[in-house]
């Protein structure tokens, strides 16, 4: 089928508009249109590919969601060296290169250009005509891996140039610092190693083989060098950032022109303190030759350019005594390891202890309790021990073993997966663990039931008022006011009301307050989506899971698990006598002409979006799902239909077309 002309002219104008407000957003931070007619302007563009899918090319804004999975890195050699930088610690040092440059160049002074060091991992893009062709990493400077796919997921990387020009250029991408808390606290959560800097975790993200889970985290980059920058008449790296800038790239908007080597220091100066503020890490400045021709005849080594220089930041890093090693028991049964010491000022804070994540981070450093230790803020944020000063040792230090038992409880201690850094307390009522877990079940993020903190918790586990989540419903006035002191009337009625409120929350924060080791915030979200009802969940087989984007093998094994357990089958059956909401069986048991069935869709309906189908399918007592399993009932097929057609064949699942469907269920 051709496309019909004024079709492939709406297309490529829906291609441009949607990539100039995705410029207007990240690029330039300042928006026009709202998100939801952004999101509009998107769907058409996706359902006109589908429709359409020879229109797809590769700087369609809808690559840039992901979705190929590579089995490797191809290699990539590099047009021009990819050079490092000289590191300087101090002004007596960015004196001597000063000397340097004005020697080598015979000349009395020169400008420089001053940027901030990001700290990231630096990419080579390249664009022919305008389109990004390929994105390649560092490597060793003269060969390195292309993760164009990965990059495409950026949206700060434009995917075609505001100049139809063929160039390369080179920059830093980076993560947020709030993005690396956030990946760390769900990679802790899940049992998983932590990256130790937002530096790490930006190149562990770049080399996932999975596009889409490169998208979810959100990484972010700045430009700051052209290749053959004569080509373009820049004469200078102010130009050339400014030229950067005008072709669609984002560049970094703290530099400065500096007249003197007095000025370089200033800015160092002045940026040592405010980096503080920045939403992403730098490391230092670098110091540039502002004039291409002086960069040119100054040259390089083999290793770095002599008209640049990176003048570092002092590390905010700290020395203390480690006093102590506490072992944590979280709400899933993980222990981790704390350190406690001599509290430190950093960044603003005192701090006084810090995660030490697991055994396998203590072994690595070989951190022993009583060693001094080196204490930093990782990505600004979260406090963090890098190592110990082994030179300080007495031999009192005393070498930290993962316990042979509960710290608390007593109870056997293991791994749920090899594949796990984590160790577990076993014991499913450890008096740790069900404290923790009833933190969990009551946090916002889960059955959010304010006014019940964790001291009142602590007290209901010890009287054994509590001794699982479900005791939460079976409270009542007398049980409350058995606590004893401090618990008046006000108290008791706020308790009560906010359980009762409790119970008819989101299916998704019941998944989340149940505590079902592996799982966020986000892949509750998934699950509650898929299956409706906590009953489905519960049923759910290997095959089902690992078909919902985002579940790996992994956390399947571990949702089955959980709840193939005997004392999670109980909890739950309790809930559910309480009166709390296990999903939204109303739709299920609506009475309608296709009451009790799984309908799922693919294709392009003429008729109605993908959206108005499920609510049309749901109003007549259907659920809609949009991922095909084994428990599908029927798939209706619309335009250009994808994969699911084969597996409903394989599965034996009903298929109607559109026509069909509607013939048989059209609602009058
Ligand atoms: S210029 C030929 N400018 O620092 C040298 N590098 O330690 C080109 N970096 O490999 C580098 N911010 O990954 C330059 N504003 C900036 C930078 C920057 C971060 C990184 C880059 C480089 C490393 C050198």
């Amino acid at each position: 089928m051709s496309v019909p002309k004024d079709i492939k002219e709406r297309y490529e104008k829906l291609k441009s508009e949607v990539e100039e407000h995705n410029y207007r957003y990240y690029v330039l931070a300042s928006p026009v249109i709202s998100d939801q007619e952004y999101d509009k302007l998107f769907k058409e563009l996706v359902e006109l590919e589908k429709k359409y899918p020879e229109l797809k090319s590769s700087d369609s804004p809808t690559q840039r969601v992901g979705g190929i999975v590579l089995e490797g890195f191809q290699k990539v050699n590099h047009s021009v060296l990819m050079l490092s930088l000289d590191n300087t610690y101090n002004e007596e040092e960015i004196l001597e290169f000063h000397k340097r440059v004005l020697k080598n160049l015979k000349k009395e002074n020169v400008e420089y250009l001053c940027e901030l060091k990001i700290d990231g991992v630096s990419v080579a893009l390249r664009y022919k005509d305008g389109v990004l062709s390929q994105a390649i990493t560092r490597g060793d400077g003269t060969v390195g891996e292309d993760i164009t796919e990965n990059v495409k997921t950026i949206p700060a990387i434009p995917l075609r140039l505001r100049k139809n020009v063929s160039i390369e250029v080179r920059g830093e991408i980076y993560m947020p610092k709030k993005e690396f808390v956030r990946i760390n606290s769900e990679r802790e959560e899940k049992g998983l190693p932590i990256f130790a800097n937002p530096r790490n975790s930006t190149a562990g993200t770049l080399k996932l083989l999975n596009s889409s889970e490169v998208a979810k985290r959100k990484l972010n980059c700045f430009m700051y060098y052209v290749i053959n920058p004569q080509n373009y008449n820049l004469k200078t790296q102010e130009e050339a950032l400014n030229f950067l800038k005008e072709i669609g790239f984002r560049v970094n908007p703290n530099y400065k022109k500096a007249e003197s080597i007095e000025e370089v220091v200033e800015f160092w100066e002045s940026w040592n303190s405010k980096r503080k503020e920045l939403e992403y890490e730098v490391d230092g400045i670098v110091v540039k030759v502002n004039n291409f021709e002086f960069q040119r005849l100054l040259g390089e080594t083999v290793r770095s350019p002599r008209w640049a220089i990176a003048f570092k930041f002092k590390a905010d890093q700290k020395e203390t005594k480690l006093e102590n090693i506490k072992f944590q028991v979280g709400s899933t049964g993980i222990i981790t390891p704390v350190a406690e010491f001599v509290p430190i000022q950093l960044e603003g804070t005192i701090v006084r202890r810090a995660s030490l994540h697991n055994f396998d981070y203590i072994k690595e450093r070989d951190i022993r309790a009583g060693d001094y230790v080196i204490v930093k803020k990782a990505g600004g944020i979260i406090p963090q021990v890098i190592g110990p000063v082994k030179e300080k040792r007495t031999g009192e230090e005393k070498v930290v073993t993962p316990p042979k038992s509960c710290p608390v409880c007593g109870g056997k201690v293991g791994k749920i997966r090899e594949s796990e850094v984590a160790i577990r307390c076993l014991n499913p009522s450890c008096p740790e663990k069900l404290l923790r877990s009833l933190e969990n079940f009551v946090s916002r993020n889960a059955m959010n039931i304010q006014g019940i903190g964790p001291k009142i918790l602590k007290r209901m586990v010890e009287s054994k008022l509590l001794k699982d989540v479900s005791d939460l419903y079976y409270l009542n006035e007398e049980k409350i006011r058995s606590l004893g002191e401090g618990i008046g009337d006000k108290t008791v009625e706020n308790i009560l009301n906010q359980i009762e409120q409790s119970k008819s929350r989101e299916l998704d924060r019941l998944i989340n307050g149940l505590g079902v080791p592996n799982i966020g915030t986000k892949t509750a979200k998934d699950l509650a989506n898929h299956f409706k009802t906590l009953d489905n969940l519960m049923k759910a087989n290997f095959d089902e899971l690992i078909e919902i984007e985002g579940i790996g093998e992994d956390i399947a094994n571990s949702i089955i698990k959980f709840f193939s357990q005997e004392e999670v089958k109980k909890i739950i059956k309790k809930l559910k006598e309480a009166g709390v909401k296990t999903g939204q069986k109303e739709i299920k048991e609506k009475e309608g002409p296709l009451k009790g069935l799984i309908i799922c869709q693919t294709g392009v309906l003429s008729r109605m979006t993908r959206q108005e189908f499920a609510e049309y399918v749901e109003s007549l007592g259907a659920v809609f799902n949009e991922n095909l399993t084994k428990r599908t009932n029927l798939l209706v097929v619309g335009e250009n239909p994808g994969s699911k057609v084969e597996k409903a064949q394989k599965y034996g699942t009903v298929i109607m077309s559109e026509e069909e469907f509607f013939e048989k269920y059209e609602k009058n």
